[in-house]
């Protein structure tokens, strides 16, 4: 391949090599050549948020990052985050509060209401709502995405408690 070289990052909490092009959207090396399919693509315009990964402890929209920019990067996608088949704390809330439908904006989701839950432990509703705005769903019109994250916020701080 013509002008092609190797990118190195954690993926999941496992080193990665990977040989990209310099146009390369994250996303593509992803689902691609890393066979993580969870993050989706839902638009070409960086609003739907369904490609949302966590880079450097950062919510990042993988369809808007090159690849070639992820040197030595830390990445964690909705694969990585249920530990030995245990679920974490929002995909077992998002399972019990019918926080999705056809699912296909909940990799994206979930990845980035991890975050934010780290950015904020204890959101309000409308700081929820607002720590969410960049992901859309056509589905489940929100009110129990809201609900799935207010009820892994409780179940985090009690196990932190
Ligand atoms: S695919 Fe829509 S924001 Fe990335
Ligand atoms: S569950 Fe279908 S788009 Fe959100």
């Amino acid at each position: 391949m013509a002008n092609t070289h190797k990118v190195h990052f954690t993926l999941n909490g496992k080193g990665v090599s990977v040989e990209v092009e310099p146009r390369e959207l994250l996303i593509h090396t992803l689902r691609e050549k890393l066979a993580h399919t969870g993050p989706h693509i839902g638009c070409e315009t960086s609003h739907c948020g369904a490609c949302t990964v966590d880079v450097d402890g950062m919510s990042l929209k993988s369809c808007t990052v090159l690849t070639a920019q992820c040197e030595g990067a830390e990445m964690l996608t909705i694969e990585g985050l249920e530990q030995a088949g245990v679920l974490h704390a929002l995909q077992q809330a998002f399972h019990e509060e019918h926080g999705l439908q056809c699912g296909y904006c909940t990799p994206g989701m979930i990845t980035r209401a991890y975050r934010l839950l780290q950015e904020n432990p204890n959101p309000s509703e409308q700081e929820i709502r607002y720590g969410i705005a960049g992901n859309l769903c056509r589905c489940t019109g929100y009110q129990n995405i809201v609900k799935a994250v207010q009820s892994a916020a409780k179940k985090l701080a009690a196990a932190t408690a």
